[in-house]
């Protein structure tokens, strides 16, 4: 990683007016939690994400779908944020404003402590019914392993509370989120590959809006024209930018079992 270019982000986001924050898997690649882009593993290994995570594949053998969500749930359980989900949390006092929108389904960066966390592709912890999307009690999920239960309210199978492949996003999310690359100084993008749109284009989207683009990954692919880039992993590089920043040593964002289980 550039030293010299960590030390200027580190500049531009303690003097920051608005920073935004887009986040992929990658941020909680180091709790343990597999990328999507990592091959699936078990039961699933012959499958595709793409495959699995649709309307379609739920309506065609919704048993196997929601099974598989149930194992992605159960791999949460003994999860816990890592550094980079803790930094970006006490950014959100330390800096004049930051939005943080996530791709990530897993809940960490709330179990880190960031008051405000803009899911774009939902929760995973969370249940709603196919057809209406009437919020489910997660015990009665948790209660029905190996088939999906029925909405109390209107008989159609419970799915989890996520964005499928295909679908639209939460438009307020979406709104949010198209703010912030309009009118964030300084935008992160931590730990996406940038494959999926249209989550993959708000980089791009910021740029043009004359905002500084940083980009923390190991993956030199991810790297955006035109933007700034810190190669190294996000539990590493985010601390490290604080450290440069504010003077806060990284051990303090080590190693804190979360306050609150996952
Ligand atoms: N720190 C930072 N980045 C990392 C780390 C790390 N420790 N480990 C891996 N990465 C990077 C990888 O190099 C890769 O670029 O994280 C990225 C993960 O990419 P994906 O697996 O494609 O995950 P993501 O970009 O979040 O996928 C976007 O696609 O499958 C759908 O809906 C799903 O939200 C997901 C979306």
């Amino acid at each position: 990683m550039n030293k010299s270019d960590l030390i200027k982000v580190a500049h531009l986001l303690k003097s920051a007016r608005h920073v935004g924050v887009l986040t992929g898997a990658g941020i909680s690649a180091e709790s343990g939690i597999p990328t999507f882009r990592d091959s699936q593993t078990g039961l699933w290994a012959n499958f595709k994400v793409e495959d699995l995570a649709t309307r379609e594949a739920f309506e065609c053998n919704p048993d196997f779908v929601w099974q598989w969500h149930v194992a992605r749930r159960i791999m949460l359980i003994n999860t816990f944020p890592n550094p980079g989900h803790r930094v970006i949390a006490w950014l959100a006092d330390a800096v004049d404003q930051l939005t943080l929108i996530t791709q990530n389904v897993d809940g960490l960066h709330q179990a880190a402590g960031s008051p405000i966390v803009h899911e774009l592709h939902g929760n995973i912890k969370r249940t709603k019914c196919f057809k209406y999307g009437h919020p489910i009690e997660q015990s009665l999920a948790d209660n029905h392993p190996d088939s999906p239960p029925e909405c109390p309210v209107c008989g159609s199978l419970a799915r989890p509370d996520v964005v499928w492949f295909g679908e639209v996003l939460p438009t307020k999310v979406f709104g949010i989120a198209n703010d912030a690359t309009i009118h964030a100084d300084l935008f992160f993008v931590i730990g996406t590959s940038g494959h999926v749109q249209p989550a993959a284009a708000f980089g791009l989207m910021a740029l043009e809006s004359g905002a500084t683009v940083v980009v923390i990954n190991p993956d030199p692919d991810s790297a955006i024209p035109g933007g700034m880039f810190l190669q190294g992993l996000s539990g590493v590089v985010l601390p490290q930018l604080v450290k440069h920043g504010w003077g806060i040593p990284a051990s303090v964002f080590q190693d804190q079992v979360s306050t609150r289980k996952f």
